[in-house]
């Protein structure tokens, strides 16, 4: 026989990093794959390599501060907002498979020249999350969710009616936080896994596997600052937690960057609540490129996600930037305040019968 049989095991061989564990998902899930879902996901993960290695250098470079421009929501973009929009939309611009992107600072949905159909995909993010904490160094990230492109529907015609689709379409959905490290967090509805950027060889190498969102957590998250402003279902609840009707008494956590604030809700349990206000009355957090990924990964936890009184991603879109309160947590948490905003337990199916990931 002519040539080499390789047998020899790497020095640390149980390193996973992502691309390899979204191909051995593919292998299990979906075996007769295509390779073009990785190939979407490796431009994402490209573009937040970029967008990290800009944050951790914020304040050696020209990044911080406005960029000058007011985006769609009527806020000001700062320079990061912007070049973390460009790094998505270049990076998933030259993978052919994607057909459509909305994002955040962009008002209407972007096509891309000469894809004759053959975009399979439709991508919504939230590049740049927390944008207030940029300048003062506390944790921002990415968020990002991905939908199939609905047959019958040309990106040409009506972008905006493609992207129009309910939470419980999403095929994958996912987070970085730039955080004390980096770290990226998906799903792609067979669970949720945590990659930690290894800054030595520049890869997201598996760190937390199958992650389960913990039965009772000891805080709350919310922007208590808007407490007179919040319904008064909220409030009882709220005062249920800090007055230890739990059976401890909750404390408060809120960093004003959701991926951060759901991070750590998602890790070391708790709930996380963004209210209506007088000031957002329909919440101020956006369903497509904010919500309805968290509630994804959150269900796929073993968690909730309730606007209030529906789950999340049973939301019909209007608008690409639609906005909706969120209420996130785990079966005990979602429970205890369901008792307050009086809504039936039976009409809140859990995620786990949803459609998946086909490759
Ligand atoms: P963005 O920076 O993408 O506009 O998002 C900010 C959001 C979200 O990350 C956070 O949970 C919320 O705004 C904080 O709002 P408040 O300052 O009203 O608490
Ligand atoms: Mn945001
Ligand atoms: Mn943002």
């Amino acid at each position: 026989m002519n040539g080499t049989v390789l047998n020899r095991q790497m020095e640390n061989p149980t390193i996973v990093t992502i691309q390899q564990h979204i191909l051995q998902q593919q292998r299990k899930h979906s075996p007769h794959a295509t390779g073009s879902f990785s190939w979407l996901l490796s431009g994402i993960t490209l573009a937040t390599k970029m967008t990290e290695a800009r944050v951790r250098r914020a304040g050696l470079l020209d990044v911080l501060g406005a960029a000058g421009e007011v985006n769609v929501q009527g806020e000001n973009q700062q320079k990061l907002d912007v070049y973390a929009d460009e790094a998505l939309i270049h990076c998933l611009g030259v993978r052919e498979n994607v057909a459509i992107i909305a994002s955040e600072e962009n008002e209407h949905a972007i096509t891309f020249d000469g894809r004759d159909g053959h975009g399979e995909y439709i991508v919504v993010f939230d590049p740049l999350d927390g944008s207030s904490n940029i300048d003062v160094n506390v944790s921002v990230g990415t968020i990002f969710s991905i939908l199939r492109m609905p047959k019958g529907l040309s990106p040409d015609d009506d972008p905006t009616a493609a992207v129009l689709q309910p939470g419980t379409r999403q095929l994958a959905a996912g987070y970085v936080v730039y955080g004390s490290s980096t770290i990226m967090v998906y799903t792609t509805g067979h669970g949720v896994h945590g990659f930690t950027l290894d800054p030595a060889i520049g890869a997201f190498v598996l760190s937390h596997e199958n992650i389960r969102m913990p039965e009772q957590g000891s805080y709350y998250s919310s922007n208590d600052a808007y407490w007179e402003e919040f319904p008064r279902s909220y409030r009882d609840y709220l005062t249920h937690l800090r007055s230890g009707g739990m059976g401890r008494r909750y404390a408060l956590r809120y960093i004003g960057s959701l991926v951060a604030d759901f991070h750590r809700t998602l890790l070391r349990g708790g709930v996380f609540l963004y209210p209506p206000t007088h000031k957002n009355p329909e919440g101020k957090l956006r369903l497509l490129y904010e919500a309805n990924p968290v509630a994804f990964i959150a269900e796929q936890a073993g968690g909730y996600a309730l606007d209030g009184t529906r789950r999340v991603v049973e939301i019909e879109p209007k608008d690409i930037h639609q906005r909706t309160s969120l209420v996130v947590g785990s079966e005990s948490e979602i429970s205890a305040f369901q008792k307050f905003c009086h809504v039936d337990p039976d009409s809140l199916a859990t995620g786990n019968g949803r459609s998946s990931l086909e490759f």
